[in-house]
């Protein structure tokens, strides 16, 4: 009698119907397709939103970096490293370069002599503690607050002199007008302002500088990575500027 029971419960065990599986595997598949489907109806969508949003996140971080040059300026005049020394060479007794731009500088005054410019170098290279003495003695001397005294001169730490790519150029024939707004009325200044940019030099603080006074008198060398790399920041604020 025990041995019929145990037949009995083997028989009862349930099966699985295969049809009931077969249709949820459908539905599944039909879910599936269903899914793709909307998915490449939106993917156009997708995409744009995803383009739109990188924009942003372009924009935003440039709005950053902007923030950042301006928040790094002092008095508008951004910061630059002094060069180290094995870098400088003397073009003058008393005149030291970046030896990058040294070629380039002694070519533009060679030809310009050769159209009867006579180009004089008044100031290169100047150390951070040389600057430090030009903007406070002169500040205090000319009983100037720093901002007043900042239009014409950087404060130490951030002049582009102290990077050795910086050049002031004055006429021989016009002594009197040696760091004056007159240079600009000499043949020298025209001559520069024709020819300059075939040696990579550039006016830094133009007319439209916001921030500095118009010096027609100081150049920068760009003919370099390393000259553009250090001028990188102002240039981007020039463009900034002009927008
Ligand atoms: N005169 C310029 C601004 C300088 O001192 O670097
Ligand atoms: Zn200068």
């Amino acid at each position: 009698m025990e041995k019929n029971n145990i037949i009995n419960e083997d028989i009862d065990i349930q099966v699985a119907e295969r049809r009931n599986l077969k249709g949820n595997n459908f539905k599944f598949k039909k879910y599936l397709m269903f899914i793709f489907f909307f998915l490449i109806f939106l993917l156009p969508f997708i995409v744009l939103a995803f383009k739109s949003n990188l924009k942003l996140n372009f924009s935003g971080i440039n709005a950053v970096k902007e923030t950042i040059n301006d928040d790094l300026s002092i008095l508008g005049h951004l910061p630059y490293k002094e060069i180290s020394k094995e870098k400088l060479v003397f073009i003058e007794p008393n005149i030291e370069v970046h030896i990058d731009m040294r070629k380039s500088l002694l070519k533009m005054r060679d030809d310009a002599q050769k159209n009867g410019i006579n180009l004089v170098f008044l100031s290169g290279y100047r150390s951070i503690s040389l600057q430090k003495d030009i903007f406070y003695s002169l500040k205090s001397m000319r009983n100037q607050i720093a901002a007043e005294r900042a239009k014409v001169s950087a404060p130490p730490g951030y002049s582009e002199h102290s990077t050795g790519f910086a050049i002031d150029i004055g006429d021989a024939y016009k002594r009197e007008t040696d760091f004056e707004v007159e240079f600009e009325n000499t043949d020298a200044f025209r001559w520069l302002k024709e020819n300059a940019a075939k040696y990579h030099f550039k006016l830094s603080f133009n007319k439209n500088n916001k921030n500095v006074d118009y010096e027609p008198w100081h150049w920068r060398y760009e003919g370099s990575i390393e000259a553009l790399k250090v001028f990188e920041a102002s240039n981007r604020n020039l463009k900034k500027q002009k927008n």
